[in-house]
């Protein structure tokens, strides 16, 4: 059993619940936003690459699920108030990504109401399931996952000022962006110390996260989910070098993990035929 799975430290525990306050604290302070106001609503851009558009209304599919993300992982971690009070939080601001990109997609004018309401109905009749049993495998996966998300809406970003430009995609791309960034902070300390405790175990979680890295739904939940991974390569917002160079790499650097470790143990042939 390793150090996540059923209950953790007192200390561990309390620490957890500091992180969660610190964050929280922070997050009320400077990172709030809000859809209405805080968006320059007036300036969307009709006329912004459509390519923009699509990749808009794919990461926009991928934030719907947050059913799943929400209800399949607080079982998982019920029995600690740092981690449960942090998923609720976590929920409401996941909850405001869909909402402000498909906001955007209505007033941009490059979906309508009808197809919106057509494209959530298709979201909603699948499910999306935990790709890790366990808390400690959902932690590392969090944090990869959460850091890979910062890169995507980063990107994005920076290729919607190159192809025509939309001052109201900017700022909310820049919001979700810094809510992606907040999320792995927390995700990385909280997996600090695990690792500190457990290396072994710690290790052992995020080497499946890591070795067969892939963005939630797009693979398997969407419609067009080869369009749509071709249309987020072909942008240069995600593919095989910005993994290996931002995310594979990034993760073994920052958080002193050799290749050798990452590769694990190996599994000694036996000489019995
Ligand atoms: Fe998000
Ligand atoms: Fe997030």
């Amino acid at each position: 059993m390793n150090a996540l799975d059923c209950t953790v430290t007192a200390e561990l525990e309390t620490s957890m619940w500091k992180i969660y306050r610190d964050f929280f604290d922070m997050a009320e302070k400077k990172r709030r936003w809000r859809i209405r106001e805080d968006i320059p609503w007036n300036e969307c851009n009709p006329k912004l690459d459509p390519a923009i558009a699509d990749v808009i209304e794919t990461f926009c599919c991928v934030e719907l699920y947050l059913p799943d993300y929400v209800s399949k992982i607080l079982p998982l971690v019920r029995q600690s108030k740092g981690r449960t009070w942090f998923y609720a939080n976590w929920g409401y601001e996941e909850s405001k990504h869909s909402l402000v990109l498909g906001d955007w997609l209505l007033r941009s004018k490059h979906r309508t109401e009808e197809y919106m309401a057509d494209l959530e109905k298709k979201v909603f009749e699948r499910e999306w399931n935990l790709p890790e049993g366990d808390a400690l495998g959902m932690l590392a996966y969090a944090m990869v996952q959460e850091h890979a998300t910062f890169l995507n809406y980063r990107n994005l970003k920076q290729r919607t000022i190159e192809l025509g430009g939309d001052p109201a995609l900017e700022t909310i791309l820049s919001y979700v962006s810094i809510d992606e960034a907040a999320h792995f902070g927390l995700f990385r300390q909280f997996y600090e110390m695990f690792l500190k405790v457990d290396r072994e175990s710690a290790i052992a979680a995020i080497r499946p996260v890591l070795n067969h890295f892939q963005m939630p739904a797009i693979h398997d939940l969407l419609d067009e989910s080869p369009r749509r991974i071709a249309a987020v390569r072909d942008l240069g917002i995600f593919n095989e070098e910005i993994f290996f160079r931002d995310i594979y790499t990034f993760f073994l650097n920052f958080l002193g993990i050799s290749k050798a470790e990452m590769r694990g143990p190996r599994i000694k042939k036996s000489l019995a035929t």
